[in-house]
């Protein structure tokens, strides 16, 4: 009924309550105050909402009000939209605990931990195969997001200086970066933030949803500090080209004499090709590779909080963005965004990378590629939807082989490289039988299910196409796969039926959120005030 779109639901709660003007003069509590639920056993007095209480509550009340409000929140398990990593075995939830307090940046406080972290970066440098894991450096960051600032800081600053030193200007014209546009958010924002022009390549079914490296040559220039290239892509986890990119980057280096650098986002695939496809060519192996920045919470497997960023040697970071820090009880060296920072998903990261080595990193690898095969096929085998990653696919050279003849399908080379992410759609045939039905409502089905399934638009020039995706994380087993699949199957099924009462979804509109208008009043920038959407990843953030 439209006229509800009217009502102010905070207002409409105040004005249900037991003597209310009494309570408003003495307490000088507004409208946006939470009331007890739990009566005499935890008090009753209400709580301001938006400003501090003049008097707080208890410690176990406290808890128990959030700890009940957060039950709206959905279950990460089936927060299938996430990369991001959401179990650990109990010996590491048990070293987090008691690590909570520890402040990464207390290096002369926190000297084990100091070591902790130096010997990830080092494993890291390895694995990446850096011409030397001595000569590497790096440093944990809160996530991916920070990483990549200081990768492109780092080629901007080089640029810079090589620009200095040829006596030419920094300024008329200035820099830019390119990348797919398919980039997600935190690279634009390195290019807002840090003012280098963001030179987006528009993508294509042909180039498979990411950056196409001869398009990419199009838009470098002796002003381009580097190349971000993706691995994989956050709409479909598709790898991007690095060798492609590296060889052309070459040939241009070899015609002009501008060696143009790239950084490698390996956000999720840092932490995955070097296990599930050992033999792919993306890392320091190739010298133009400056750098690489990884999410110690995506397939690092470790809990959110952690990020890496290596550079291939020394000369790659500039010694002007290293500070020199005197005054915490020794020198220290710090090249990050933040200052503190909780040391504890650092020591997550190392318990992994000891308790799983090469090989638990490995199997986890193929488990989450297996399991998005299944996905990718059962959707596929449905006739109701059509897959756009291309991990479930053979390589054309693979070929009918013996293991195919014999039943084994599980060798991962025979595949295409890639994430285990599944971005699938519904199907030409569906559509032209169903033409009324629209793809958004699947997200919101499913929701009501429990699973969080996003739907949502390509990047430029792609952007009429709408695709759901799952991310299948270690915890996404054969059985949820299984039940997915079923859920999935019944929801598009009941949508088809002519009468279904589902087709009253159209006016539920797009998104779904527990959390009132309200609420997103306060302190939160509205819809229309941040900055005009480039079209890529940033817009669905
Ligand atoms: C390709 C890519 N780069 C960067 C990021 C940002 O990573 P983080 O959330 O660790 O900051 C993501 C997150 O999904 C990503 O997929």
């Amino acid at each position: 009924m439209a006229l509800s779109k009217h009502i102010n639901a905070d207002r409409l709660v105040q004005d249900s309550h037991d003597k209310k003007s009494k309570h408003h003069k003495l307490t000088g509590i507004d409208s946006n105050t939470i009331q007890h639920s739990y009566g005499a056993r935890y008090g009753t007095q209400p709580l301001p909402k938006y400003h501090f209480s003049s008097k707080g509550i208890d410690a176990e009340s406290a808890y128990q009000l959030i700890h009940d409000e957060l039950a709206l929140d959905g279950s990460p398990v089936l927060n299938l939209a996430s990369f991001v990593h959401t179990w650990m075995p109990a010996q590491a939830d048990k070293l987090m605990q008691e690590n909570m307090t520890k402040n990464l940046i207390d290096t002369d406080e926190y000297p084990a931990t100091q070591h902790i972290h130096t010997r990830c970066i080092s494993i890291l440098a390895d694995l990446w195969h850096a011409p030397s894991a001595k000569q590497a450096i790096g440093t944990a960051t809160t996530g991916s997001s920070e990483a990549i600032q200081l990768g492109g800081l780092a080629m901007k600053r080089i640029w810079q200086e090589k620009r200095k030193a040829a006596g030419k200007s920094i300024h008329e014209p200035g820099p830019n970066i390119v990348m797919g546009a398919n980039a997600q958010v935190a690279l634009e924002k390195f290019a807002r933030y840090f003012e280098v022009e963001c030179r987006l390549v528009p993508i294509s079914v042909e180039s498979k949803y990411r950056l196409d490296p001869k398009k990419a040559m199009e838009y470098v220039d002796e002003n381009t500090i580097g190349v971000f290239v993706i691995l994989g892509s956050t709409y479909t986890g598709h790898y991007e080209p690095v060798k492609e990119m590296s060889d052309l980057l070459d040939e241009y280096e070899a015609k002009t004499g501008y060696s143009v650098p790239i950084h490698v986002d390996g956000a999720s695939g840092g932490f995955f090709a070097p296990f599930a496809t050992p033999q792919l060519e993306w890392d320091f192996k190739l010298p133009r590779v400056v750098s690489i920045n990884t999410s110690g919470h995506k397939f690092g497997l470790a809990y959110v909080g952690v990020g890496w960023v290596v550079w291939r040697d020394q000369a790659h970071l500039p010694k002007d963005l290293i500070f020199e820090l005197h005054y915490l009880g020794s020198v220290e060296y710090s090249f990050s965004l933040n200052f503190s920072r909780p040391a504890a998903p650092i020591i997550a990261q190392y318990f992994n990378l000891i308790h799983l080595g090469f090989e638990g990193y490995r199997n986890v690898a193929l488990d989450d590629l297996r399991n998005a095969r299944l996905l990718s096929r059962a959707l596929e085998k449905s006739g109701y939807y059509a897959v756009l990653s291309d991990i479930h696919r053979k390589h054309t050279s693979a070929g009918a082989t013996i293991k195919d003849v014999v039943g084994i399908d599980d060798d991962v080379t025979d595949y295409e490289a890639g994430l285990p992410v599944v971005s699938f759609r519904f199907s030409d045939d569906f559509k032209k039988s169903y033409p009324e039905i629209q793809q958004k409502w699947i997200q919101t089905l499913l929701r009501a299910r429990g699973w969080i399934v996003p739907n949502y638009e390509l990047a430029p020039d792609l952007q009429q196409i709408e695709i759901l995706r799952v991310v299948v994380r270690e915890n996404m087993t054969e059985v949820l796969v299984d039940r997915l699949v079923s859920d999935l199957m019944e929801i598009t099924e009941q949508l088809t039926t002519a009468d279904s009462p589902l087709h009253a979804l159209n006016d539920l509109g797009h998104g779904h959120s527990s959390s009132s208008k309200t609420e997103h009043t306060h302190g939160k920038l509205g819809k229309g005030e941040g900055s005009t959407s480039s079209g890529t990843y940033a817009k669905q953030c």
